[in-house]
């Protein structure tokens, strides 16, 4: 296991859940893993673990601050002498209020997960280019194709949420094209996972109790995922062989969705 030996990859929000799988994955497969996150006490943690599996280390990261994403894609270049591979994980997701209506956490949602993702490839794709290679995996989700971000909790209808997560993700989609068409002819490819409910701490925190096995029951590939069921579409897209794939969209829904 080393299809990426000497590649310094990126993972935001990696202190936790999937993007923590990630960077176990990307460290075994012979990678130098940064560790972005907001969590300083949990990205710690998950560094030390990274560690035992290859060279990584933890830089603390607001992927929705320009000056901390710019300083992020800084500290990997000094650190290991490259920068390869940009996983964009990092998202509000697991804390969501349904009920808030306000303009300020749409605004927020957006910050993190849309803006984060661009602020990210701001700061990452120009040391690419300048290498002529370069990796970016962004984060989306199925919410972005069937648009539900939770049930409501009783059924009723209670104003027009502001949480906006699938809107967020669905423009996810749409900033990895985009930045696909730009970046191709220097090498550098962005690629999307889009992955159904996957069983992470976040998931459980927010959907009611067996609601995650009843979604895996209903799937056409029936079972709960687990993040490391994604871990293997990040390498593909982070490999060499993945050169000519890009601007794609790879749902991992157990079949649930099909775009
Ligand atoms: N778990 C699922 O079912 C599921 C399904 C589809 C998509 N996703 C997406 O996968 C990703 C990871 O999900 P997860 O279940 O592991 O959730 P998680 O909450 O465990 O992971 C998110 C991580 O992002 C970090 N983070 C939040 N805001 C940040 C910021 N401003 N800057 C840097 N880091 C920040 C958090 O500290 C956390 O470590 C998210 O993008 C989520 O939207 C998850």
């Amino acid at each position: 296991m080393s299809r990426l030996a000497g590649k310094t990859a990126i993972i935001t929000g990696a202190a936790s859940g999937i993007g923590l799988a990630y960077a176990e994955r990307f460290a075994r497969e012979g990678a130098r893993v940064v560790l972005a996150d907001v969590n300083e006490a949990a990205g710690k943690a998950a560094a030390e673990r990274v560690a035992a599996l290859g060279e990584s280390r933890f830089v603390h990261t607001d992927v929705a601050d320009p000056a901390s994403a710019e300083a992020c894609a800084s500290a990997a270049l000094e650190s290991f002498g490259s920068l390869d591979i940009l996983i964009n994980n990092a998202a509000l997701y697991g804390d969501w209020d349904m009920r808030d209506q306000s303009y300020e956490y749409l605004q927020r949602v957006f910050e993190v997960n849309q803006h984060g993702v661009w602020l990210m490839m701001r700061a990452a794709a120009p040391q690419m280019v300048r290498q002529r290679s370069g990796r970016i995996i962004n984060q989306a989700s199925g919410a972005a194709f069937n648009y539900a971000s939770a049930p409501s909790p009783d059924g009723e209808f209670h104003g027009l949420g502001s949480f906006s997560y699938s809107q967020t993700k669905f423009g996810v989609v749409g900033l990895t094209k985009f930045s696909a068409a730009q970046l191709g002819r220097f090498g550098v490819t962005v690629n999307c996972i889009a992955p159904g409910v996957v069983d992470t701490e976040a998931t459980r925190k927010t959907v009611p109790a067996g609601m995650l096995e009843q979604l895996g029951r209903e799937q056409p590939v029936p079972g709960v995922i687990q993040p490391g069921d994604l871990t293997g579409a990040a390498v593909y897209f982070a490999s060499d062989e993945a050169r000519y794939v890009t601007g794609q969209v790879l749902v991992i829904s157990g079949g649930r969705h099909m775009p």
